[in-house]
């Protein structure tokens, strides 16, 4: 089976949606495997935009199945929204949509726990997308009140659903009562209500059966059958819960390791790793980034990039490209090829600079720390590049870019230490460079 997996080797938002758009011709199911609707893509096609969050980008093919595998949390609500808002928009999503029933249901107490806990933890916040993600992850670690896609078809829903408000209850009213005046959380109700919760969910449930179903066995059928997969990876690998920039990471395994517990399909039947960077590097949220630009050039990235996020509104934090941060997210996700995005954004910056060492108590390294407080204290040590001056937005091959734009690519490709087969100089799917061999 050639099974290929595009990531991302930042912190997120590497524009993954559009090279898992243009891969999914050459596929017949698209998978995602972890996280939930904290991510978001748009992807442009024919000049018009389509947001998606759960949904995988294959679901623009009509040829294409596109799974929701196990490993990730599935917000009901969020989906049917995004189903809906696609279907006014003329894409059509019967049973090319598939979606475990073992995945994890996003219920309002997990949101609510993901304001309390932002509040309570001290230091700086992690800075979730406030959707719940991590409290979901962290009930179906603890098992005891976890309640999974499958479930909500059961008879038993409403008693399951008035166990856990119980609990929730007395934990938040212990929580809130302490909080309430010190953290701005005076007058919040935190009452859930177990009836109207229920409610709620069994209409979703109703609306989204004809999707569930045992993801893991049709995957594994179809490795059976040699039919070509695409695994799609959320957010970055700096993000990922074991091996990122702890704790201002996702709670999910979003590096190129989380591809075989997600999708429950083995990670030898990916014969194709894709790794997608953006030309520089941003950032949502709390935590260290050692190349951040919190001055002129970074104003200029975020407004030429529009580097807000899709899901949150947020504006990212942006910087010059890391390459410590990227080579490591490579050798950790034992990445094939390189596609480097948002190239176009950088025309028109005089001298570019590339992050190639970290340096820490005055030795350089070209090591990505274990521990945040290193990453906060390292000092990035920078080689300069000429840049271009030229609109390159209307280039569709590597002969068509400014020399300095095709040196600054092929120093990317060699300090990460893979080559680069895709360069992306702006949103459409015809603004693609392939990049030959
Ligand atoms: P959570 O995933 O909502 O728990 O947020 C944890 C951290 O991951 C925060 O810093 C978020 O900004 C970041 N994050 C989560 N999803 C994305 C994404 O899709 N792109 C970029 N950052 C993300």
């Amino acid at each position: 089976m050639p099974g290929t997996c595009v990531i991302g080797l930042q912190w997120g938002d590497e524009a993954k949606g559009k090279i898992v758009d243009l891969l999914t011709e050459h596929h017949e199911i698209v998978v995602r495997y972890q996280g939930g609707a904290n991510a978001g893509h748009t992807v442009v096609k024919d000049g018009r935009k389509f947001k998606l969050s759960l949904i995988p980008s294959g679901i623009f093919r009509d040829h294409v199945r596109c799974v929701v595998a196990a490993g990730v949390v599935l917000n009901p609500g969020a989906i049917l929204e995004e189903i809906d808002r696609l279907r006014v928009q003329g894409v059509r999503i019967e049973d090319n949509l598939t979606i475990s029933d073992r995945a994890h249901v996003i219920f309002p107490w997990h949101s609510a726990e993901d304001r309390l806990y932002n509040n309570i933890a001290g230091g700086e916040p992690i800075g979730t997308t406030m959707r719940g993600i991590g409290p979901c992850y962290r009930d179906k670690v603890g098992r005891s009140l976890a309640i999974r896609f499958g479930d909500l078809f059961r008879s038993d829903l409403h008693d399951r659903i008035k166990t856990i408000v119980d609990v929730k209850n007395r934990i938040f009213r212990g929580l809130f009562d302490e909080l309430d005046s010190s953290m701005g959380l005076a007058g919040w109700d935190a009452d859930l209500n177990a009836d109207k919760i229920h409610a709620e969910y069994a209409v979703y449930a109703k609306k989204l059966r004809p999707f569930a179903s045992d993801t893991n066995a049709y995957l594994l059928d179809a490795v059976d059958q040699d039919r070509r997969i695409l695994f799609e990876g959320a957010q970055g690998s700096l993000l990922d819960i074991d091996h990122g920039t702890f704790p201002y990471v996702t709670s999910s395994n979003s590096s190129g390791l989380g591809v075989a517990a997600g999708s429950g399909v083995p990670s030898r039947f990916v014969r194709k790793m894709y790794g997608v960077v953006k030309a520089y590097t941003t950032r949502v949220g709390g935590g260290p980034f050692p190349t951040e630009q919190d001055n002129e050039i970074g104003s200029r990235i975020r407004e030429q990039g529009n580097e807000y996020g899709t899901v949150t509104k947020r504006p990212r934090r942006c910087g010059w490209f890391d390459a410590v941060a990227a080579r490591y997210s490579a050798r950790l996700g034992g990445v094939d090829v390189l596609c480097v995005m948002l190239l176009d954004v950088l025309s028109g910056i005089d001298e570019l600079k590339i992050c190639t060492g970290y340096k820490l108590d005055g030795v350089v390294s070209d090591r990505f720390p274990s521990m945040i407080e290193d990453l906060r204290n390292v000092e990035p040590v920078y080689e300069s590049l000429p840049g271009w001056k030229e609109d390159i937005t209307g280039a569709r091959s590597f002969a068509e870019l400014p020399k300095e734009a095709v040196n600054y690519v092929k120093r990317l490709g060699e300090l990460l230490g893979r080559p680069v087969e895709i360069v992306s100089v702006g949103p459409d799917r015809v603004q693609t460079i392939r990049v030959q061999g």
